[in-house]
């Protein structure tokens, strides 16, 4: 499977143009540290291609299996089953603690998932609302702050730090500047 086969699961399962922009917000994430871990030559399973496919996909189902949530991420493993290497399909079920989390591949999008939805409510609440102006800093105080974005879990974005061996001002410099090269596919 390629990037242009696992677009193609995307616009099967889902349909919401927020779900679209937070597949493409991970998989720029995913590919960002890819590229930081290749650096360093550290990288131990996967391609570039299979990291930003893992981010493409972690939550493809979610607005399928949004009546009965135990089944978030069985649905997309299933369906590319056979297609994508073990360790994909343990990542993607990884994120939703369906699987163990035993690749950097797998850790990085439980720890970058929640950090790109932080980064889009600190990016809205901007008067601009754009992610341009929106600095590393600034998103490490609204990490800060408990009432803002509750949704986002610190505790699973702090794992960068235990599990990926990256500082979180550098896992958050990296993530937002992931994100401000698609802004215009964010709409932010
Ligand atoms: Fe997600």
């Amino acid at each position: 499977m390629n990037r242009q086969d696992a677009i193609k699961v995307v616009d099967e399962l889902a349909k919401s143009p927020n779900i679209h922009k937070h597949l493409l917000a991970a998989e720029a994430a995913m590919v960002a540290l890819y590229d930081y871990f290749e650096k360093q030559d550290k990288v131990d399973q996967g391609s570039r291609e299979e990291w930003g496919i893992v981010g493409l996909l972690h939550d493809a189902d979610y607005e399928a299996t949004d009546k009965d949530l135990d089944r978030h991420t069985d649905v997309v493993t299933e369906k590319i089953k056979g297609k994508v290497s073990q360790e994909v399909i343990d990542a993607i079920a990884g994120h939703a603690d369906k699987a163990e989390r035993r690749t950097l591949m797998a850790k990085a999008i439980y720890a970058a998932d929640e950090l790109t939805g932080l980064i889009v409510a600190a990016a809205l609440v901007r008067p601009d609302k754009e992610l341009e102006g929106l600095t590393a800093d600034s998103v490490l105080k609204r990490f800060k702050e408990p009432s803002f974005a509750k949704g986002a879990n610190r505790e699973q974005i702090k794992t960068c730090e235990s599990e990926l061996e990256i500082e979180l001002s550098n896992f958050v410099d990296i993530v937002l500047n992931s994100m401000k090269k698609i802004n215009w596919k964010l709409g932010l």
